[in-house]
């Protein structure tokens, strides 16, 4: 973690569990951050999932940043029972996390803004309703007035920029090995804040 980093979040995943973590995942500085599958839940009930930059991790939790206006914080504010995956096929590799997400405090969230490439800077001010549904070439234009006026290093994060932390109540590590059966560990939180930790068929 460089001095810019805001103070961790109280430890959440275990330390096995985090060592794995770090194992696989790439540091909070790798300018490559993994994509993850994350699912929610809307207020009927009904899931969805999408794509979304897994921005750092710490032993408090994941955190992923969006857009205010997006269905996701609907429906976190709806269900902050979330979800996520990401696998690794080449290494034969699956994270499942199943969590609580909450709002990330503004330190962080200015911090991953800072981190995020300035093409994503720039799309966190533009990616507006009204926006996408301008003509390409005025998209195009307008795209290009904003980035002159707004030189690199300058851009701080939108009102409608938002972080998550999800807080994990079940991780799930994947192995596979092409000479046996594949298989999980997984670590569970009860309620009490215990963790138990089980080994399941892949
Ligand atoms: C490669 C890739 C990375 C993305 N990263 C993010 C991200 O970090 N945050 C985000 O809000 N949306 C990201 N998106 C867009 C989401 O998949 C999704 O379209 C958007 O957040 C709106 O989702 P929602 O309305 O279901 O909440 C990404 C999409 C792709 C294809």
């Amino acid at each position: 973690m460089s001095s810019t980093d805001p103070a961790p979040a109280a430890a959440v995943i275990p330390a096995d569990a985090f060592a794995v973590l770090t194992e696989w995942l790439p540091t909070n500085d790798d300018h490559a951050r993994p994509l993850i599958a994350l699912a929610t839940v809307d207020a009927e009930g009904r899931p969805d999932s999408r794509s979304v930059l897994l921005s750092e991790f710490d032993e408090g939790g994941f955190f992923v940043h969006t857009d205010s206006r997006s269905r996701k914080v609907a429906d976190v504010a709806a269900h902050p029972e979330v979800a996520f995956s990401i696998a690794w096929p080449a290494e034969l590799r699956q994270l499942t996390v199943q969590g609580v997400a909450r709002r990330a405090s503004t330190e962080e969230e200015q911090v991953a803004y800072s981190r995020r490439s300035r093409y994503l800077q720039l799309l966190a001010w533009l990616n507006s309703p009204e926006f996408a549904l301008r003509p390409a070439g005025e998209r195009e234009e307008a795209w290009a007035e904003f980035d002159a006026a707004h030189p690199d290093g300058t851009l701080t994060p939108p009102q409608t920029w938002l972080g998550f932390v999800i807080e994990p109540t079940r991780i799930t590590f994947w192995n596979g090995t092409p000479l046996t059966a594949s298989r999980r560990t997984e670590y569970r939180r009860a309620a009490d804040g215990t963790w138990s930790t089980a080994t399941l068929p892949g």
